[in-house]
Order: C-alpha cells, then structure tokens, then sequence
C-alpha cells in the first residue's frame, strides 16, 4: 500500500485540538474555560494531571508546525480556543488571541500546509458555563457569534471549517455521565445539550456558509461500529438502540430525517427541548462530514440499564487481548464499517477521517521512539479505509489523531497519542518511528 494508491486528491493529514496542546491557560488575556475548572476539581483527572503547560503549543507551534512539514503531511486541522479568542464569551474580542491564531494560519501556510479549523473543539468558556453552557438555548447565538468572529479574523486565509468536534461525547461524557466538563449527569442536563449541539451545527454551519461561500464547511462526529455479543434477538434488538445512540442521534436530524426515536424510544425525551420551528431549521448540507473513530463496540441486551436496555462489553471481558491504553480494541475493519454505513446516507456529500489513531505506552530508548503497534495500526486502519476506496465508497481524506503526545481529557497525560513524542518535564520532541513511517508513506 502507497499512498497514492487512494487517488492524486486524496486529502491526509494530522489532528490536534486547542486545550490538549496549547497551556498558557493564563496568558495574555485567556479566561478559564470549563476544562480548567474540571481539571481543578479533586479526583476528575487520572494522576491529578491539568493542562496549564500541556505540550506549550502556544510557545512552540513554529517548531511542531516545522515537525509538520518535516512528516511531509499537507494538511493540519486544530481547533481555536473560544476563551483565547472571546474570553467573555461573547461580544468583545480579545486582539492577542486573534494574533497567536493568525501566527499559526501564517506558519502553516509558510511552510505549503493547509490549516484546517474546528470551531469548537470542548473548551467552552467557563463565564458561558456559569450561563448553564450547552443547557442553554442561547448557546447556539453564542457559537454563532464566536464563529463569525472567527471568520472575520481567518477566513481569508482558511478555506476548511468544522463546526464541533464529536457532540456525542462531549454532551454525553460532559452533560450525561459527568466524566467530562463540566461534570454534569442525568437527562435533564442531556437532553438539552444534545439538542442545542444538534441546532449549533446548522445555524452555524449557515454562518460560516453565508460569510465564505467558498469555503468547504464541515462538522465531526464520533462513531464506533455497534456488534451485538451474540447473534441473538436480544443483543441485535440492544446493538440497534446502542447504534442509534452512538452513531445516528447527531447527523440524522443534520440530514433531515429527525432524530432515531423510532430504534431508541428514550429519545422522545429531546422532543420537550424542541421548539416549533426547530425541526425545519436541524437540517443543512454541509460540504463534508468528519468521522473520528478509534474501535468497534461490542454490546449485549441489559435490562437493568435504564432507556438504553443495553451495555456496553467491554473487550477483556470477551477474551480481546490486544487493546490499546484507552482499553479500546484493536479492530481496523470499523472504519470500514463506518465509512459505509455513513456513505449510504444519500446526502453526505464527503467523508474525511477527520480523527483516527492509538495510545500506547512509549519509551524513549536511545532518542529513539520504536512504537510497532502504532504503526500497524495505523497501516492496518489505512488498509480498511482503502478498501473503502476501492469500492467507491464516498471518502475523501485521512487525518491522524494526533501531532504530539498531549491532555487526553479525564486520562491526563498517560495515553500517548502522538506521532510525535513529549517529554513532559523537558518539552523535548522525538518524531516517533510511527511519524517517521507516515513521512514515508506520504513522500511515496
Ligand atoms: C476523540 C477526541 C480527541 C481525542 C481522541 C483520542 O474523542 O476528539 O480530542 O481525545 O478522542
């Protein structure tokens, strides 16, 4: 496999988000967004880990963007940071944040890489949280305004936009479970969040349309294949609701055919957040969509689960020996299982694999990082998504989560993600052999 065997226009690419990556939480006029006050609390991050230094990107782009374009990789989505930009979340417009995204546009564009930017990749800022955040209808005007801004300022040199980044996990980690920000549970804080998320994405996806009318606008959603544990009515019924839950709740009403209620009756609870004309205003056509995947879910029918009547197996249970440090399994042909069940929606215009990737616990052995395991994922992920190709399937490009070893949210620093390797204390980067094997490929 070369990567020209998926096709001259092909877009590839590498990931990376705002809060995991930036620190200087306080610099020059930022306010605290709701990850800062989570990562406060006692107990909600693994180690005590915070992310006031992170990877020092806002220090350091230059030098990761020149790490970039040594990986020969074309294109670098990362996300802007709302407190940096708008530290009062709304209205006034804070000059130093504008200028540190300016400086990374022109750096990537200096060195022939095309930025690509998600809006809102989880860093709400707190003063909006203490507003209720994604419980609150006006959000979805805060966001606008936010985005327009954001136009204003980079749109004449950035041609590729994504609205959120996976609004099922940060509303239901953030809203639901409370494992996430801001540490909200239950329905009641759910349902409105999920349904605001589901607005913001249409009426701003019309913002960013209506402002750069060339621009590809775009949005990401997570998904996970859903298997039932046994071939039997039970798990199947279970792994349709599961389903309808992870991978349709957040596009189908993007698309026009409402939210799935009909294969998960629960969802009839987001109806009280509706308002008359909100059905006509969910749908848009956005130039693309971002699918970020990682594993597959394997579920099993579970009556004690209130709604879902369904749970989650996690793979030591079923025997799964290779998982990576999220305690994911390793399972490339989900990607080709997403990617086709996504193409068969008949109004997704394109596909990109806006995320994908793998933490495992890497040593640095003589300066050198040797990471098998993230390579063959990747190489084995990048087979599936070409067998997508092959069969005419409706994707486009290929972005690997992530640049640099950063903040995995709740898990703090241990998950190593990147291509790129970070010494915490030093701030040193060693290319990983996995990042060295994509410089290849990519030159190929
Ligand atoms: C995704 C997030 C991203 C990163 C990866 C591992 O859900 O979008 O920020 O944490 O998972």
């Amino acid at each position: 496999m070369v990567s020209s065997d998926f096709g001259a226009n092909f877009q590839w690419g590498v990931s990376s988000a705002a809060f995991q990556t930036e620190g200087a939480s306080t610099a020059d006029g930022r306010s605290p967004s709701i990850w800062d006050t989570f990562t406060a609390r006692k107990g909600k991050i693994k180690n005590g880990d915070h992310a006031r230094t992170a990877c020092d990107f806002y220090q350091r782009y230059a030098g990761d963007i020149d790490l970039i374009q040594e990986m020969n990789i074309p294109n670098f989505r990362f996300s802007l940071s709302w407190p940096r930009i708008m530290p009062q979340g709304t209205g006034k417009v804070n000059q130093q944040g504008v200028d540190f995204y300016n400086q990374v546009i022109d750096a990537c564009l200096a060195r022939g890489i095309t930025p690509w930017i998600t809006l809102y990749h989880w860093d709400l800022p707190q003063v909006l949280q203490d507003r209720g955040g994604w419980t609150n209808r006006d959000v979805v005007g805060w966001l606008e305004d936010y985005a327009a801004c954001a136009v204003t300022h980079f749109g004449d040199r950035v041609g590729h936009w994504m609205v959120l980044n996976e609004p099922a996990v940060f509303t239901g980690a953030g809203y639901f479970f409370g494992v996430h920000a801001p540490g909200l549970t239950g329905l009641r804080n759910f349902f409105p969040a999920a349904h605001h998320a589901t607005m913001a994405m249409g009426r701003v996806g019309r913002v960013l349309r209506s402002a750069l009318p060339q621009a590809m606008v775009g949005t990401t959603f997570s998904c996970s294949s859903v298997h039932p544990l046994r071939n039997r009515e039970r798990d199947v019924q279970a792994a349709i609701r599961a389903d309808a839950l992870i991978n349709r709740m957040f596009i189908e009403p993007i698309l026009g055919l409402g939210y799935p209620v009909a294969d998960l009756k629960a969802l009839q609870g987001i109806e009280a957040y509706m308002q008359p004309n909100d059905e006509k205003e969910l749908p848009f056509a956005f130039d693309f969509i971002g699918l970020q995947n990682y594993t597959r879910e394997v579920v099993r029918h579970a009556w004690i689960v209130p709604y879902l009547r369904a749970r989650l197996v996690p793979p030591r249970n079923r025997g799964i020996a290779l998982t990576t440090q999220m305690g994911w399994e390793v399972y490339p042909q989900a990607i080709y299982e997403m990617i086709s069940k996504f193409s068969a929606y008949t109004n997704v215009p394109r596909i990109y694999i806006t995320e994908n990737g793998a933490a495992f616990p890497d040593e640095v052995v003589n300066g050198r990082v040797q990471d098998p395991l993230r390579q063959q994922y990747l190489e084995a992920n990048l087979a599936q998504v070409l067998r997508a190709r092959q069969e005419g399937l409706n994707v486009h490009g290929y972005f690997a989560w992530t640049l640099t070893d950063n903040f995995e949210w709740a898990e703090g620093y241990s998950p190593r993600f990147g291509l790129v390797h970070v010494n915490a204390e030093t701030q040193q980067r060693i290319i990983k052999d996995s990042g060295r094997w994509y410089a290849g490929f990519l030159r190929s």
